[in-house]
């Protein structure tokens, strides 16, 4: 059994049975980026990608996704010294203080074209229902992804 973990194989079948994907993530791959908020599949700090869907790590046992590829934050940017431009449109506004949600809410945001989520507020809102962010309100985090929804551009 293997998985594809941002382009890297990854045997499974020595883990425990009860391995979630966001421990494997975390511990065994030290892939820190993803954070773990609430254990119980609510906050959505642990949002990945898995086969292009927004997957919340902690609900999610490995076991289950023999073949999959699992894409975290670490490999949204396009390089080392790049930013996707979800990055980018968060830093341009202030959409986030603490930090911790960040990662969950930009996979979040980034399955959304995919989706079909329309630029506007209201169904970001809603398509962002499974994340919490206690620290910023939410203005500058709908904001930035509806202007990047709306640019519509290659992510580059
Ligand atoms: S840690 Fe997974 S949803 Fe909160
Ligand atoms: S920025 Fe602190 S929880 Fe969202």
């Amino acid at each position: 059994m293997a998985i594809s973990v941002n382009g890297r194989a990854v045997e499974t079948a020595s883990l425990r049975p009860a391995t979630l994907l966001v421990e494997l993530l975390r511990d065994g791959l030290g892939l820190t980026g993803t954070n773990v908020g609430c254990d119980t599949a609510q906050c959505g700090a642990c949002t990945v990608h898995v086969d292009g869907r927004a997957t919340k790590a902690c609900n999610v046992l490995t076991v289950q996704l023999d073949g999959a590829q699992v894409r975290t934050i670490e490999a949204l940017a396009p390089g080392e010294h790049a930013l996707h431009p979800l990055q980018r449109a968060f830093s341009r506004h202030h959409a986030l203080q603490c930090g911790y949600c960040t990662p969950g809410m930009l996979m979040r945001a980034a399955a959304m074209r995919a989706e079909g989520v329309p630029a506007e507020p209201q169904a970001v809102r809603e398509a962002l229902a499974g994340n919490i962010c206690r620290c910023t309100g939410y203005e500058g985090i709908v904001a930035a992804i509806c202007e990047w929804l709306a640019a519509g551009a290659p992510d580059a």
